[in-house]
């Protein structure tokens, strides 16, 4: 599929065929012989890859000993790599910092939430604050852009690996309190206003100078929550300056090569808008089976779901890291069969690797590669598959690859996806402030969100993320499950786009120093509704708090608000405390919603909702999901049934049919 190169004979940096899928793969060669290079190397590129990652964990093989060099090896595996027809796009190391580095300079280690040193032995051993280790990260990527940012066969740059993995964003270190209270300082200027912020007339918590703020760990109660707030804020600006220093190395020497970083799904520890900000392509990490076992569904669903995922949970992050990426979305790391991480670890059913490719071309993503070429027989990964086992036999993935490469060549190029009509605010502040203070067990921001998004996407409706800085002309309807700071200033846009707006309980609860708004919530969504909040309740889930929604009363359970508003109530509580009080109120413009609606209500809601704002949708699609990209539509069966899938009469079918086998794709053209 891809013409052997030579170094004379350069590809088109970081280019891609407009609206194509490429496929990629990551791959260690630092951990296999040299004599497997090029057999690996020349299978890839008959399998159909075009990219191969390498090189994030590659330190201590590259920097053996302070100072000393080991290229060569690194040299021709971009050459053995790249001469074969692939593009490489190299990893900077510093998610692995050497054993030796770390005996020289024990403060790059992160201290736990008890304060504890977490130790060399694993990765992910470092503390964003630590200024060795920005010097040393600096060094180790300068290094190695400067020797390969030019290579021919470089086409793009991933920075470190996963920010977040393992709960590595907070740090409690001497480094992290240093820089946490310089942090302070440039944000509050003089230490009354940080004292106003945090409410230190409350339990004597007066602080005289920034030098005596303390990191809010290890406290005999809870802090602050303004002082929590401060620190994931701290924390996450300190994620986004640590990636940019090495971006801005990279752009220095090596042109025209986009750089990315590999996100996680469902992280939320720093703010991905301000770290997408510095980079050219969003790139994510696709495990649907630890997903669903780690996820917001019920045992009973997981079970129905065990081997195909949540059917929601990648297509939001997909979505969602569209907008971080400014449009421009990647796979790095799609799962090829079992993980090792998550508390159980089910094959997925065969077809779903297939599938799931499918699922990110249609939601936007350009490039997918999977994790990993060939199974490790050794170290902590043993049992996570890869595209071969161990010895190097195909395994289900590959095969399943092979079939999309296949496919893929009937499609049209040139497709990409539109901007979506409904847009669904997340918002990382907001998720700060929910965490620091959540009001009790059963609120989870997290599981909210996605919620709201599998109720549009089983309704057919495309949709995209956004955040508060987001351009918001287009838009018919705006969704913001959990809005709890909003900007005066996106309020006023959201105001003047003309979109309308569904908003969810606790949405506009907290000022920005993470106070109860002087006029009461929902601050300055007031401007958009006449409503305030002037009590809440969260509730056991043995509780059943009904709600009267159009005739039919449905079960709620865990979040109850208490709403005086002017405006038309269009759901009620039933209960025999108050009865008849708002659950859902609205205007011409704006809906809030002041419990959490599941199940039927939930999907009720929604549909009304994009009846109201006028956004075509269809009944619910029950396992199906569909998704449009260009001119191409798609269908993905979750189910265990084949399922009909709704295209029109004249659709022409390039891939699949118009009746879905369980586990089955259909792409088709209508018109
Ligand atoms: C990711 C990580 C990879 C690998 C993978 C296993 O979180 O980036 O290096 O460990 O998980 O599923």
């Amino acid at each position: 599929m891809h013409k052997p190169l030579t170094k004379q004979n350069r590809f088109d940096l970081g280019r891609q065929d407009a609206g194509m899928l490429e496929l990629g793969v990551c791959y260690y060669p630092e951990q296999w012989p040299r004599g497997k290079w090029d057999e690996d190397a020349r299978r890839m590129v008959e399998l159909g890859l075009a990219w191969v990652r390498i090189g994030e964990f590659a330190w201590s093989h590259i920097e053996p000993q302070s100072g000393a060099f080991q290229w060569e090896w690194m040299d021709e595996a971009i050459e053995v790599l790249g001469c074969a027809g692939l593009k490489v796009i190299l990893g900077t190391p510093t998610a692995a910092p050497p054993k030796w580095l770390v005996d020289r300079y024990p403060d790059v280690l992160p201290v736990d939430e008890r304060g504890t040193v977490r130790k060399f032995g694993a990765r992910r051993h470092y503390c964003f604050s630590s200024r060795r280790y920005r010097v040393e990260a600096a060094r180790i990527t300068e290094a190695m852009v400067r020797r390969y940012g030019e290579n021919p066969f470089v086409h793009a740059w991933q920075t470190d690996n996963e920010y977040g993995d393992h709960d590595t964003i907070h740090s409690y270190s001497d480094e992290a309190l240093r820089a946490f209270r310089e942090w302070l300082a440039a944000r509050y200027g003089t230490i009354e206003e940080m004292n106003h912020a945090w409410g230190a007339a409350f339990w004597s918590m007066h602080y005289n100078t920034f030098d005596e703020v303390d990191l809010p760990n290890n406290l005999v109660e809870e802090p602050s929550p303004t002082h929590l707030v401060d620190y994931f804020r701290f924390s996450s600006d300190q994620v986004k300056s640590f990636n940019k220093a090495q971006v801005d190395l990279i752009r220095q020497h090596s042109t025209g090569r986009p750089v990315t970083h590999n996100f996680m799904s469902q992280n939320t520890d720093f703010d991905h808008y301000k770290v997408g900000e510095d980079i050219d392509i969003a790139s994510w990490d696709v495990y649907p089976m630890g997903g669903l076992i780690n996820g917001r569904l019920s045992d009973e669903e997981k079970a129905r779901y065990l081997r195909v995922g949540d059917p929601d949970q990648t297509a939001f992050n997909h979505d969602l890291y569209r907008a971080v990426g400014r449009g421009r979305v990647w796979v790095m790391e799609h799962q090829p069969g079992p993980v090792n991480w998550a508390s159980h670890n089910q094959s997925p059913a065969d077809g779903m690797v297939r599938l799931w490719t499918w699922l990110a071309y249609a939601h936007g993503v350009d490039m997918v590669s999977y994790f990993r070429w060939r199974q490790a027989p050794f170290a902590q990964e043993q049992f996570h598959a890869g595209l071969l086992l161990p010895n190097s036999e195909v395994d289900q993935g590959y095969l399943e690859v092979a079939q999309v490469a296949e496919e893929m060549a009937r499609l049209p190029k040139g497709e990409v996806r539109e901007k979506a009509s409904v847009a669904i605010m997340l918002d990382y502040e907001s998720r700060f402030a929910t965490r620091a203070l959540p009001q009790g067990r059963g609120y989870a921001a997290s599981s909210i969100a996605l919620d709201w998004y599998s109720a549009i996407a089983r309704l057919g409706v495309d949709v995209d993320f956004i955040g508060q800085h987001s351009d918001l002309s287009g838009y018919k309807l705006v969704l913001a499950p959990d809005l709890v700071i909003p900007d005066v200033d996106f309020i006023a846009r959201l105001k003047a786009s003309g979109a309308k707006a569904l908003f969810g309980p606790r949405s506009g609860s907290k000022t920005r120093d993470m106070h109860i708004p002087a006029d009461l919530p929902p601050g300055p969504l007031a401007a958009l509704l006449d409503f305030r909040v002037t009590r809440v309740e969260s509730l056991p889930d043995f509780h059943n708090e009904p709600v009267l929604y159009g005739n039919t009363s449905h079960p709620v359970t865990g979040w109850r608000e208490r709403i005086r508003t002017t405006e038309p109530v269009l759901a009620t509580f039933e209960s025999e405390h108050r009865p008849g009080s708002p659950a859902v109120i609205g205007n011409e413009r704006a809906r809030y919603v002041g419990t959490l609606p599941r199940s039927e209500f939930l999907s009720k809601l929604m549909g009304d909702t994009l009846g109201w704002a006028g956004v075509k949708n269809l009944p619910d699609l029950g396992d199906l999901r569909l998704a449009r990209r260009g001119k191409l539509h798609f269908a993905f069966n979750y189910g265990n049934a084949a399922a009909s899938v709704p295209a029109a009469t004249d659709a022409t079918f390039l891939v699949g049919t118009r009746e879905l086998a369980p586990v089955d794709v259909a792409i088709w053209m209508e018109g």
